[in-house]
């Protein structure tokens, strides 16, 4: 079922600096801010050879990222996102062996145009995961 890394996200409380430090000191390439309403944050997205970087800071007052921030107030990862060929597929077989699905269940369009779902992190060793239908 699991595919290519697609990208890891890093939440930060100041995009803009992360951008800069990712540019400057990294020497990335670095996108344009995208605001996404729907998901209560901004986004960068910084191209690596093999997978991307995903810069995120709150947008609004509920952001899903405050409380990460809040724990976290110099930022930290925050997700790590799988490419998955079929996702209502994957989400079934993962729901099926008691994997807890976030939000509704249903995939939401995420930052790429694509259907995406977020699994908790307790069911997968810790960490928030994203999956992706490629
Ligand atoms: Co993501």
């Amino acid at each position: 079922m699991i595919g290519r890394l697609n990208h890891v996200a890093i939440a930060v409380p100041d995009i803009d600096a992360a951008a800069t430090t990712y540019k400057n000191s990294l020497g990335a390439v670095i996108s344009d801010k995208v605001e996404q309403p729907d998901h209560g944050v901004s986004t960068i997205f910084i191209e690596l050879p093999n997978t991307k970087i995903e810069l995120l800071e709150p947008l609004g007052e509920d952001s899903p990222i405050n409380k990460f921030l809040e724990r976290n107030p110099n930022g930290g990862i925050h997700h790590i996102c799988y490419e998955v060929e079929n996702i209502i597929a994957a989400r079934d077989q993962l729901s099926a062996e008691g994997a807890r699905v976030l939000g509704s269940g249903d995939p939401k369009i995420g930052a790429h145009g694509k259907p995406v779902l977020f699994l908790h992190p307790k069911d997968f060793c810790g960490t928030l995961v994203e999956l992706e239908e490629a």
